[in-house]
């Protein structure tokens, strides 16, 4: 076998314009790695994953800066709502880079090129026979002159007879009610007595689209979870208020009526589009973004919380389908499930929450990125516990891969004058090793596309372990000895060597800046991350190349750091908190 053909494969040839986009997180508190784990991190890899097989990838976020939750917690933190979204957007921003999330545009839904497109959204709607004007009753304030949100209202239970009962939910008994059917029901804010007021709202009329989006469902593979909760959403949909009498948000293109604004549910997801349309604009090319969004052609695929899930499945759907715009519709939807810190759902407000700049001072992206992706919230809730941390970077980062990595690295330093050995017959063991790493190398592919992080991982870890087993079995120390089996010795290192270089190029979708490191080891100029995948997995190292010296990959995260962190997490669920 030549050595030219270790990875020779299949390559497909045909490209695709794919469209990723993630759930936009609202700018309203701090984000953690729950959310990471849901929406973000699996999205990501996709992205990279996809960009290197050569496909025309477009990834797409931004913050939701919307929502009658902004305005409350913006009141109690004594902050305009703008204040409030402008600083939770850079913090959030800020958490992105760190995590190496690699958007190529993060929007905002407070761009000024966000409020025509919902506008056209609504019109089109509208002109389409899809939107009803209604008259409802809500609570309102003499005191403070505005009807009040759900959030905003407390008052007597009308099942249990508690006195501080939520707008939507008594906190006692769990009866769930209209605002209006509380008893003496007060502002949250100032304790004032509200009163049922009329108020005009519109309806987006969701029945008119069930059996088209029964169809549409009908049509998609997507995972169990997904479709059961969209169907099951399915059989119950009726008309929704997509309006509120808010002062923060989008406004009504209807005159007279500017002083209400949309729900943020309605004007949320269109924010996909006008980040597009932004992100076109800072490419000097206004109409890129059409490219994406109407060509049908586009792969489109969203990537979200289960919480999220109907709003994705539907609701959106349903606004795309009744615009005159060719819209694209998703055709992948990728809901994951809750990811929870050490047993509870991970809460700045309750202190249990790990402090992020505290995490990154002491611990690198790649760990995280890569602790969580091995545990993807994919199929059923997973969480994150210190211990399980420490496992993932000591046993497996280290362990295997970088162990790998280094002793390698570390031979050819020693033993082949730093230089990669030249090429040689291979043999029975060597043959089945490169059919092994070919096996492995195909799985991955299967799972990145099938969006299992966690089966990619496990894949990733088997074929460091393939390749110590096959250093130790080959035991090119051995051979060092005498000159004539420095053929020998030869072989099993540009072997190893290659599968060092497989293992940078899979793994570098989930740890990116590892994969950067390894690549730069193995004495390449360029960046991994403008690799193409086949080509480079084929192209062997070249021989007579010198490496530098290589360097640690990863530090063991010893228990004692463990300990404090679990001590850090428990002392601060036991101290009293600020509200905010
Ligand atoms: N902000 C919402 C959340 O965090 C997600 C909005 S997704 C969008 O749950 F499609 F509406 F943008
Ligand atoms: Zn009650």
């Amino acid at each position: 076998m030549r050595m030219s053909c270790i990875v020779e494969r299949k390559s497909r040839v045909v490209k695709e314009k794919i469209l990723i986009t993630s759930a936009l997180p609202y700018a309203n508190g701090p984000l953690h790695f729950g959310h990471i784990a849901g929406a973000y991190l699996p999205a990501d890899a996709y992205a990279r994953f996809e960009r290197m097989q050569g496909n025309d990838v477009l990834y797409i976020c931004g913050s939701d800066e919307y929502g009658a939750p902004i305005i409350l917690n913006a009141e109690l933190a004594g902050r305009s709502p703008k204040e409030h979204v402008d600083f939770f957007h850079k913090i959030n921003l800020d958490f992105f880079h760190k995590l190496e999330i690699s958007f190529d545009h993060f929007s905002r839904t407070t761009s000024a090129f966000h409020p025509p497109i919902v506008k056209e959204f609504f019109l089109d709607l509208l002109k389409n026979g899809y939107i009803e004007e209604g008259t409802t009753e809500q609570l309102f304030s003499q005191t403070e002159n505005r009807f009040l949100a759900d959030r905003y209202v407390v008052g007597r239970c009308p099942r249990c007879g508690y006195e501080q009962a939520r707008g939507d939910e008594c906190g006692r008994c769990g009866a769930s009610y209209e605002a209006s059917d509380l008893i003496d029901p007060r502002s949250k804010l100032t304790g004032s007595p509200l009163t049922l007021k009329k108020t005009n709202h519109y309806y987006l009329l969701l029945d008119k689209f069930k059996e088209r989006l029964s169809e549409f469902l009908d049509l998609k593979n997507w995972k169990q979870n997904v479709k059961h909760f969209a169907a099951s959403y399915l059989d119950e949909i009726r008309p929704r208020a997509i309006t509120r009498d808010l002062e923060w948000g989008v406004s009504l293109p209807i005159e007279g009526r500017e002083d209400k604004v949309f729900y943020v549910w309605f004007d949320a997801p269109i924010g996909y589009i006008s980040a597009t349309k932004e992100w076109a604009k800072t490419r000097d090319d206004p109409s890129a973004w059409e490219k994406y969004w109407f060509d049908p052609k586009t792969k489109y695929i969203q990537f979200v919380g289960k919480d999220n899930i109907p709003f994705h499945a539907l609701f959106f759907p349903a606004m795309i389908m009744g615009q005159d715009q060719p819209y694209k519709i998703v055709d992948e939807l990728v809901a994951n499930e809750f990811y929870n810190l050490e047993g509870r759902q991970f809460s700045k407000s309750d202190g249990w929450y790990i402090d992020l700049d505290d995490f990154f001072d002491r611990f690198d992206s790649d760990q995280i990125r890569y602790a969580i992706a091995a545990n993807a919230p994919e199929t059923a809730d997973s969480e994150f516990t210190w211990k399980d941390f420490q496992m993932r970077c000591n046993s497996d980062l280290l362990g295997k891969l970088g162990n790998l990595v280094n002793r390698v690295l570390v031979f050819v330093q020693n033993r082949c004058q730093g230089k990669i050995p030249p090429p040689h017959e291979l043999e029975e063991a060597d043959l089945r090793f490169v059919s092994e790493m070919h096996r492995l190398i195909s799985l991955i592919e299967e799972h990145y596309r099938n969006f299992r992080l966690r089966r990619v991982c496990s894949s990733l870890m088997e074929l460091a372990s393939l390749g110590n087993s096959y250093f130790d079995a080959k035991a090119p120390w051995k051979d060092a000895k005498e000159v004539k089996n420095h053929p020998f010795m030869e072989t099993t290192i540009t072997l190893c060597l290659e599968c060092v270089k497989v293992i940078a190029l899979t793994s570098s979708p989930i740890i990116p800046k590892t994969a950067e490191k390894i690549w730069k080891m193995l004495g390449q100029e360029d960046s991994i991350s403008t690799q193409q995948w086949q080509a480079s997995l084929e192209r062997t190292l070249l021989p007579g190349l010198s490496l530098p010296k290589p360097s640690i990959l990863f530090k063991k995260v010893e228990d004692e750091v463990i300990e404090e962190e679990v001590e850090k997490l428990k002392k601060m669920w036991t101290t009293p908190k600020p509200r905010i």
